[in-house]
């Protein structure tokens, strides 16, 4: 079998530029497909906050990018993923991406996106690398698979295999029927078995029907949006497209979290001694202003401050918790303005009991994952979830509602028994997280050898892309057979 040619056109990607956990996939996954012996390149978006981490070149030739009636011209730059050689490309194009957001609110939106695909699929061209197959990653992705199929069908790109992954069904990419135009598709293209839906173009849609194979990132997800209550209205196109849909549970970057090596943290720690971490945790009680004291239980929280977070139900629970339960709360998190006030109500109200920082701090989100007894994820959909993950690393169980990923990762401690990495409840209500903290707290204070044996048994877990990028090797594999009918 031969190495292969792997794209990754992404709007995010660590270190770069991050808003979730898209990021972090794409900032690892192509490392771990370099590493397996293929050519993995990345391309994304220079938005004016994006961070040049390392040395950055500036190509030459300028970019034509035939978008609307005209050719847009961009600038590209070139540098690689840190700790490796991928090569990461970065299209610069004040108009589109010359701000801050990375997903702005501004009805141009599409058009950034559309112009982003056409901008990757010239950038092969003028590089004259043709990928055997590009990954594409969500909505703003999801045009590039028509072009591919369409106006690109007859030339050099035209048997390129595309793999599209869903990180978030929800987000869609809805776009007035002037994109398809704009992104120079054929008219007969805005149909309801392509690209349209209820009258506007659904970029994820036009992803999801084109795409030669779909991922999504974890199995129990790829099972829910396949229903009617977690199709987000697109499970209809999702059971049409069942035989090629797969469920791959996302990785992290053992190397970029690891409690042992983390440098941001004021002390480092392993299954072997956990000293450091009693030092993590006084360090987070006095950044956050809670009273500094070992014995008491931290409950963290590091979120995008969304609906789907569910951080509304912790809202309502937090009041009867802190009165009735001997515990803290370190809360991280910037988003909905009524989850933000709910955090920092909550400070002010309980004083060194629970203590918040709005906004986006990568160094802070470290510490709270290392400094806290547990990690509260009460999400209401779940995809996959990295901060999970990476709480059961940094010896911290996680509370989780059972959706999506969280299925997949956290299993439920039974009392006395020998397995469960952490505390899963059902209902996506504020009585269920309560009792799930409830009952990790009688653990915390009742039974620690019992608690101590499931921190010890989340830092084993392998979590590592080591297990599950070969199962994208595999799906790239059955791509490009299935765009080629040769195997790779
Ligand atoms: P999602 O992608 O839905 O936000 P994930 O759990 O997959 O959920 O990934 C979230 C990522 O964003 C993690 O790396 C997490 O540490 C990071 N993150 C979220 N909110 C913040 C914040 N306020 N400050 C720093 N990092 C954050
Ligand atoms: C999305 C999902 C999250 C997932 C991440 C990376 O942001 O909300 O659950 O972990 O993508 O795939």
């Amino acid at each position: 079998m031969r190495p292969l040619k792997v794209l990754f056109v992404s709007p995010e990607v660590e270190p770069f530029v991050k808003v979730g956990g898209l990021a972090d996939m794409v900032g690892a996954l192509p490392k771990e497909i370099a590493a397996l012996g293929h050519d993995a390149r990345v391309m994304c978006p220079l938005y004016s906050t994006t961070k040049r981490v390392g040395e950055w070149i500036s190509r030459e030739e300028p970019l034509g990018v035939e978008v609307g009636p005209e050719t847009r011209w961009a600038r590209t730059w070139e540098t690689t993923l840190p700790g490796g050689k991928v090569p990461a490309y970065f299209i610069e194009h004040d108009w589109y991406f010359g701000r801050a957001e990375v997903y702005s609110e501004a009805s141009d939106n599409p058009y950034r996106f559309a112009f982003f695909c056409r901008a990757a699929l010239t950038l092969c061209e003028q590089l004259g690398w043709v990928p055997d197959v590009i990954h594409c990653h969500d909505w703003t992705t999801g045009l590039l698979p028509v072009m591919l199929n369409t106006t690109l069908r007859d030339t050099t790109l035209g048997k390129v295999a595309t793999v599209f992954t869903i990180h978030n069904l929800e987000h869609q990419g809805l776009a007035p029927r002037a994109l398809v135009e704009f992104a120079r598709l054929p008219a007969g293209e805005f149909r309801s078995d392509s690209l349209e839906s209820y009258g506007s173009v659904n970029m994820m849609k036009a992803g999801l029907y084109h795409s030669t194979k779909l991922t999504t990132v974890s199995p129990t997800y790829a099972q829910e949006i396949r229903t009617r209550d977690g199709g987000f209205g697109l499970d209809g196109v999702l059971r049409f497209r069942s035989a090629d849909l797969l469920g791959i549970l996302n990785g992290i970057d053992a190397a970029a979290w690891d409690p042992a090596t983390d440098a941001s943290l004021p002390a480092n720690y392993s299954a072997a001694d956990f000293a450091g971490k009693t030092k993590c945790k006084a360090a987070l009680q006095e950044k956050l202003g809670l009273t500094i004291d070992p014995h008491v239980a931290v409950y963290g929280v590091v979120a995008r401050l969304v609906h789907q977070k569910g951080l509304d139900l912790l809202g309502e629970a937090l009041g009867h918790i802190v009165e009735r339960m001997h515990v803290q709360f370190a809360l991280l998190g910037s988003g909905d303005e009524r989850v933000e006030a709910m955090f920092r109500h909550a400070m002010t109200r309980y004083p060194g009991r629970v203590g918040a920082f709005v906004g986006f701090n990568g160094a802070l989100s470290r510490l709270v994952q290392a400094g806290s007894d547990f990690f509260v994820m009460p999400s209401r959909s779940e995809p996959c979830g990295l901060t999970q993950m990476y709480a059961m690393r940094y010896g911290t169980p996680p509370v989780v509602r059972a959706t999506g990923g969280l299925v997949d990762t956290v299993s439920n401690f039974v009392e006395g028994g020998e397995a469960g990495t952490g505390f899963v409840f059902r209902e996506a209500n504020s009585a269920a997280l309560y009792q799930a903290i409830g009952r990790s707290c009688a653990v915390y204070y009742d039974r620690p050898a019992e608690y101590r044996a499931m921190q010890l048994r989340g830092m084993a877990q392998d979590f590592s892309w080591a297990s599950n990028a070969p199962k994208y090797v595999d799906a790239y594999r059955w791509a490009v057979e299935s765009r080629t009918g040769v195997a790779p």
